[in-house]
């Protein structure tokens, strides 16, 4: 019998994490690469939130935090849930992890029972369906196609709820598709929701500010107020304030589930580093015009890779409403050889082929629950992006 514990053979490692480490090890071997497989902005923490750090250690701010979170921070995202998304919810209902991965994680250990269901539209953040199974859950996946703009419809959650459905996960913008919904999609799903009162809502907002639509975002909970009751609000400031590294998420939530997440957090961290959560204060409550300037300039690029992109043979690519992720089909390459004599069979031959090929490295859809498509994050500089464009198009076009 084998030393490690049986559920691992459950779970998948992540296939972002495993494009970024052979793009890595090509690199170091010497091949001009260029990854567009990394989910995080490629620019640095604005100085302010830096100093804020800088201070925080200079003050002595170095011990156990409280396991919650500190209440300046708790305050800081009660304020921001108030002015940005119209929630109410007291400081006592936040929680403060060591990223949003771990609010997740802990909402899991703290809820799931064995065979519970936690339905997940596909395409999915990769790590989903890895922390419900981990968890003793069991994902149900809803295929939302290119056809519905990669969007759950309110028919596909009514057929997919079901009597051991716990959870609906939902993110949006979405990572690895952009999608996002208007007000009046969330309402429409809201109405289904309103109808199964056992079912509970994590919406993953980690992507609000990354919005190129006129209408503002919008959170499930603000959509249908009949839905607090049962929803984590969960966020962060990894993508927002470009602080993937700083290692802070939180949410928000009924008053029962928070306090089991932050026992389960008593047991696990004690809490997030001091001194990222005095920066992610910095972040919440100072100046926000990182926020806009980022976003434009996410804008142009997902402009530019959309339309570039669509100039590749055989790929067709929606332009996202959101996120720094576009998801096209490579559905026009399949069947096709590649330059290798090799011939092109699923997504993930494609993006092994474009790697060996040009040294441009993406990630398949098929790691994401959906596919042939493949993901290509536009978080790098706009002349990179325009060089693996450049690239992904010259091989596209090599198929025979
Ligand atoms: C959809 C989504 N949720 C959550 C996270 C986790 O973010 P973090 O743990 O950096 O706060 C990510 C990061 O890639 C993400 O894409």
């Amino acid at each position: 019998m084998s030393f490690l514990a049986a559920s691992l053979s459950r779970v998948k490692p992540s296939a972002t994490l495993a494009v970024a480490q052979k793009a890595r090890e090509l690199t170091e071997a010497g091949r001009d690469v260029i990854g567009l497989g990394a989910g995080e902005p490629d620019f640095d923490t604005p100085d302010n939130i830096k100093d804020a750090a800088v201070e925080a250690i200079r003050r002595g701010e170095t011990k156990y935090p409280p396991v919650a979170g500190i209440a300046p921070l708790r305050k800081a995202i009660a304020e921001k849930f108030r002015r940005e998304n119209g929630l109410d919810y007291k400081p006592e209902q936040v929680i403060v992890g060591t990223g949003g991965k771990q609010i997740l994680y802990n909402a899991f250990v703290a809820t799931l029972n064995p065979g519970d269901e936690v339905i997940i539209p596909a395409p999915y953040w990769v790590s989903y369906p890895e922390m419900v199974v981990l968890n003793g859950g069991e994902p149900r996946f809803v295929d939302c196609p290119i056809e519905t703009g990669f969007k759950l419809t309110p028919e596909a959650l009514e057929a997919a709820i079901g009597d051991r459905t716990k959870w609906l996960i939902f993110n949006a913008p979405s990572n690895p598709t952009g999608a996002a919904y208007s007000a009046e999609e969330l309402r429409a799903l809201g109405e289904v929701l309103v109808r199964h009162p056992r079912v509970w809502i994590l919406t993953d907002d980690m992507y609000e500010h990354l919005l190129y639509t006129d209408e503002p975002f919008a959170t499930l909970a603000q959509a249908e107020p009949r839905l607090y009751e049962r929803t984590l609000t969960m966020n962060g400031v990894s993508k927002a304030y470009a602080m993937t590294g700083w290692r802070i998420g939180y949410a928000a939530g009924p008053d029962q589930l928070i306090k089991a997440m932050v026992m389960i957090q008593g047991q696990q961290t004690s809490g997030a580093c001091t001194i990222a959560q005095w920066a992610s204060v910095e972040a919440l409550n100072g100046p926000q015009d990182f926020i806009p300037m980022s976003r434009k300039v996410f804008q142009e690029r997902r402009d530019l890779v959309v339309s570039m992109l669509n100039q590749a043979n055989g790929i067709k690519c929606p332009s996202p409403e959101g996120a720094f992720y576009v998801y096209p089909s490579c559905a026009g390459t399949i069947g096709k050889k590649a330059p290798s004599g090799r011939r092109i069979e699923t997504d993930e031959d494609f993006v092994t082929e474009l790697l060996d090929a040009e040294g441009v490295a993406v990630v398949h859809g098929s790691a994401f629950g959906l596919g042939p498509n493949f993901r290509v994050s536009y978080a790098t500089s706009t002349d990179l992006l325009e060089e693996a464009c450049s690239r992904i198009q010259r091989f596209c076009n090599s198929l025979s």
